[in-house]
C-alpha cells in the first residue's frame, strides 16, 4: 500500500478550481517531484495534503488511515510535515534551540524549561537535536541565532525543525529557491541522504528543473489544477503535453 495516497483531491476556491481531482500515489522511501507552470496548484495541493486548507472533495490517506479532514497538527503527528517558505520558525534563538523547540511544538511543555532544563527528557531531545543538526551539517553554527545564519542556512534549519517531528514523509515547499549553486548542491545531498540513510519519503516541489530532475525518480506534473502526466525525468522532459504546457513559460529549460 502506498504511503501517501490522494482520491480524487480536488480544492474549488470561488471561481477556481485550483486543485482537480488529483490522484497521487507515493510509496516509502520515494523522493517524488511535483512540478508544473506558475498558478498549476502546486502549493494549493501541499496545502491540502498538510491540512492547511480543507478539502472541496476527495480524500488523502496516510500510512493507512485518512487524514483529509484532520487538522495539520494531528496529521504532523501521523507522521506527514511540510517546509514552510518562512526561513526559521523562532529567527532569535539558536539552531540549537531552534529544532529543540520544533520538537516540542505538540507536546505541551514550558518553553524555557524546553531550552534550559536538565530533566532526562529534555537531555534525550537535546541530544536527538544535535543529531539531526548534525545529519545536515549545520554543528558548526548550532549556536549561532537563526536570524544570523545566511538563506540557504536558514532553509536548512526550516528542514532540521520540520525532521524535529520524526517525520515518515517530508514535503519540501521549494527548497532551494534563492540559492546559489553550492548551497543547492548541500540541500539535494541532504534529500538524497534523507532517504539512503534515514529512510525518509520526500515530497519535492520545486521550480529548479535541474534540481527536480537531478534528485527525483519519479515526477508528477501539474496543469490547471490537474494531473498531467507522470513519469520518469527522461519522460516527463520529453513528454509533448508537459513541454506545451511549458511553453511561453520562460523560467523554465527543461
Ligand atoms: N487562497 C486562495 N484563494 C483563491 N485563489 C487561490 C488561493 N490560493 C491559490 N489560489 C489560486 O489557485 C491557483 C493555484 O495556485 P497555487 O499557488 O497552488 O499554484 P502553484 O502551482 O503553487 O504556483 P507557483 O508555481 O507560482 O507557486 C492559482 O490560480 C491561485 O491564484
Ligand atoms: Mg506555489
Amino acid at each position: 500500500m502506498a504511503l501517501l495516497e490522494t482520491r480524487g483531491l480536488t480544492k474549488r476556491f470561488a471561481g477556481l478550481v485550483a486543485v482537480s481531482d488529483v490522484n497521487l500515489s507515493i510509496e516509502t522511501g520515494e523522493i517524488r517531484g511535483i512540478i508544473g507552470p506558475n498558478g498549476a496548484g502546486k502549493t494549493t495541493l501541499f496545502n491540502l495534503i498538510s491540512g492547511a486548507l480543507k478539502v472541496s472533495s476527495g480524500s488523502i490517506t496516510f500510512d493507512g488511515a485518512k487524514v483529509s479532514g484532520k487538522r495539520p497538527s494531528h496529521i504532523a503527528r501521523a507522521g506527514l510535515v511540510r517546509t514552510f517558505q518562512r526561513n526559521a520558525m523562532f529567527p532569535s534563538y539558536s539552531v540549537l534551540e531552534n529544532v529543540i523547540l520544533s520538537r516540542h511544538t505538540e507536546v505541551k511543555s514550558n518553553f524555557f524549561q524546553t531550552i534550559f532544563g536538565t530533566g532526562h527528557e529534555e537531555e534525550a531531545h537535546r541530544e536527538r537535536a544535535r543529531e539531526i543538526i548534525r545529519f545536515l551539517e549545520l554543528d558548526e553554527h548550532e549556536n549561532d541565532l537563526a536570524e544570523n545564519l545566511s538563506h540557504g542556512h536558514q532553509r536548512i534549519l526550516g528542514i532540521a525543525n520540520a525532521l524535529a517531528t520524526e517525520p515518515k514523509l517530508i514535503m519540501l515547499d521549494e527548497p532551494v529557491a534563492g540559492m546559489n549553486p553550492t548551497e543547492t548542491r548541500m540541500v539535494t545531498d541532504h534529500i538524497r541522504r534523507l532517504r539512503d540513510e534515514w529512510n525518509m519519503t520526500v515530497v519535492l516541489v520545486e521550480h529548479d528543473m535541474r534540481t527536480v530532475m537531478g534528485t527525483c525518480e519519479y515526477i508528477s506534473v501539474i496543469n490547471f489544477g490537474e494531473l498531467l502526466m507522470e513519469g520518469t525525468p527522461d519522460q516527463v522532459a520529453n513528454d509533448k503535453r508537459v513541454i506545451e504546457a511549458y511553453l511561453g513559460s520562460d523560467d523554465y529549460d527543461l
